[in-house]
């Protein structure tokens, strides 16, 4: 029998929204839903993997055989992937990270008046980034969610973020993305590219740690 391709490897996994406080009661979030970052974590444990997947909220069951670390915002996301990321080979950005947190988050419930209410907001650290410009830096797959211009935004991301491999997805089609049971990609990385074209996220899934474990090879 044939080694299964990822046989040996570790493989860390972020999948679905993270949430920002605002207030004891409320928060600023998205439409993911973790089911793209899920069926990567199955997929790749299917392959062999030991799998870590660090999840934002979700509805979802945990992946049998995947350890799987449960955090809020994006402050405790980048700190549980930084923590353990130090001994995996692989690093898939899936998860729909927020950009930025209000500054402050208010210990007691902000009160209705008649004035309008602003919040300002500061950025959240780049986790999929961070994770890249480690010096001992894992084979990194990262997603870019666009709405336009996507074969140049998601190169953009692949250099600037200094990434092996960029999965784009197209989310202005509701049917594909944020939710949705299908999805389609266009695969980037330095010396290639390849479109997966729509199908259920778990078959999808497999086609894209297959092109991850093959350019790992190479
Ligand atoms: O969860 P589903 O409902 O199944 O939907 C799947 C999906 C649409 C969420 C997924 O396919 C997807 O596109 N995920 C990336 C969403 C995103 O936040 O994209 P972005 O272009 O804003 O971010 C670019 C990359 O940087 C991503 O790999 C992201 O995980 C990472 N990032 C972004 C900001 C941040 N502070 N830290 C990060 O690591």
């Amino acid at each position: 029998l044939p080694q299964p391709l990822l046989a040996g490897k570790t493989v860390m996994i972020t999948a679905g929204p993270t949430r920002e406080e605002i207030d004891p009661v409320r928060y600023i979030s998205n439409h993911s839903s973790g089911k793209m970052g899920y069926a990567i974590a199955q997929a790749a444990q299917s392959m062999g993997a030991k799998v870590i997947l660090v999840s934002g909220p979700t509805n979802l069951v945990i992946p049998h055989g995947v350890t799987t670390i449960q955090v809020t915002s994006a402050v405790q996301m980048h700190q549980q992937v930084m923590e353990q990321i130090k001994h995996c080979d692989v690093f898939v950005g899936c998860a729909a990270v927020a950009d930025y947190r209000p500054l402050q988050s208010n210990s007691q419930k902000i009160k209705k008046s008649e004035q309008e209410l602003t919040l300002t907001f500061i950025k959240n650290p780049d986790i999929l980034s961070d994770v890249a410009h480690l010096s001992q830096a894992p084979f990194t797959l990262g997603f870019a969610a666009e709405t336009q211009n996507i074969r140049e935004y998601a190169l953009a991301k692949l250099n600037a973020k200094k990434l092996n491999m960029i999965a784009a997805n197209d989310v202005s089609d509701s049917s594909i993305g944020f939710n949705s049971e299908q999805n389609a990609l266009s695969v980037f990385w330095p010396q290639g590219e390849k479109i997966l074209a729509m199908t259920d996220k778990k078959q999808l899934a497999q086609q894209l740690m297959q092109l991850v474990a093959e350019q790992l090879k190479s």
